[in-house]
């Protein structure tokens, strides 16, 4: 399964949760590839250092997505593809060879327009391939500030996308863990909540049920 973190709008925390999700993935078995699809690499090097047997992959640009990212899908259980920035064919190039699109978006009304862009993006891709790849919005950085979060989920209800129900927090152990080539989970200033709050947002993106028939179609 390939799955894109894809928002072409910059530092929502794309790479945060793509290093997260492929390090959960490898630690619950299953053969995972990072694709970098980033030119600034910073994911590749900071997996690297929080999972050294986990490969990565960089894919500069959207052609490399186009040509090599399906055989990548076949060789492994999951491909988590970390998208670019600013670059919009690379996006579209992620979303038409993607299984399925984590967007994550700043809870805040400022990231409205650029949310609707790259909505525009997944419908594309979604119309061409007959509703591949499902999409779901991943708050990210969200404050204590409730009334910001209710207002993306009004947004994102217009746009007619997914909310996932588990909103990442604004923390400093998440700003602090490329720094120190870490995850929440392993971090001495392990913070419980930041852990907890990946482990619910992932099972709930990824049920329980894929992860466990992957893992058995591993070890079969
Ligand atoms: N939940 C969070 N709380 C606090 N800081 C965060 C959180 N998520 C990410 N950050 C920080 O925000 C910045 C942007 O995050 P990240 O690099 O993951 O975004 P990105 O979408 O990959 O950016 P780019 O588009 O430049 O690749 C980084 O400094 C990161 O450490
Ligand atoms: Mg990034």
């Amino acid at each position: 399964m390939i799955i894109a973190i894809a928002n072409n709008k910059g530092g929502v925390g794309k790479s945060t949760l793509a290093v997260h999700l492929a390090t959960w993935l490898h630690r619950r078995g299953c053969s995972v590839i990072l694709a970098d699809c980033d030119t600034q690499q910073s994911s590749s090097e900071w997996i690297g250092e929080v999972e050294p047997s986990l490969r990565t992959v960089t894919l500069r640009d959207a052609d490399e997505i186009l040509d090599e990212l399906p055989s990548l899908g076949a060789e492994v259980d999951f491909v988590i593809a970390d998208g670019p920035g600013s670059n919009t064919e690379t996006s579209r190039a992620l979303l038409l060879r993607a299984d399925a699109a984590i967007v994550p978006c700043k809870a805040s009304m400022l990231e409205v327009r650029a949310l609707a862009r790259v909505t525009d993006l997944v419908r594309q891709a979604q119309d061409i391939r007959g509703g591949t790849p499902p999409a779901i919005i991943a708050l990210s950085m969200v404050g204590k500030h409730y009334r910001l979060t209710r207002d993306m989920k009004d947004a994102a209800a217009a746009l007619s996308l997914v909310v996932a129900e588990t909103p990442v927090t604004l923390r400093q152990i998440y700003a602090d863990a490329p720094g120190q080539g870490s995850v929440v989970w392993d971090m001495k200033t392990r913070n419980h909540a930041a852990a907890d709050e990946l482990d619910q947002l992932f099972a709930e993106i990824l049920p329980g049920s894929l992860i466990t028939s992957t893992e058995k179609e591993t070890t079969a």
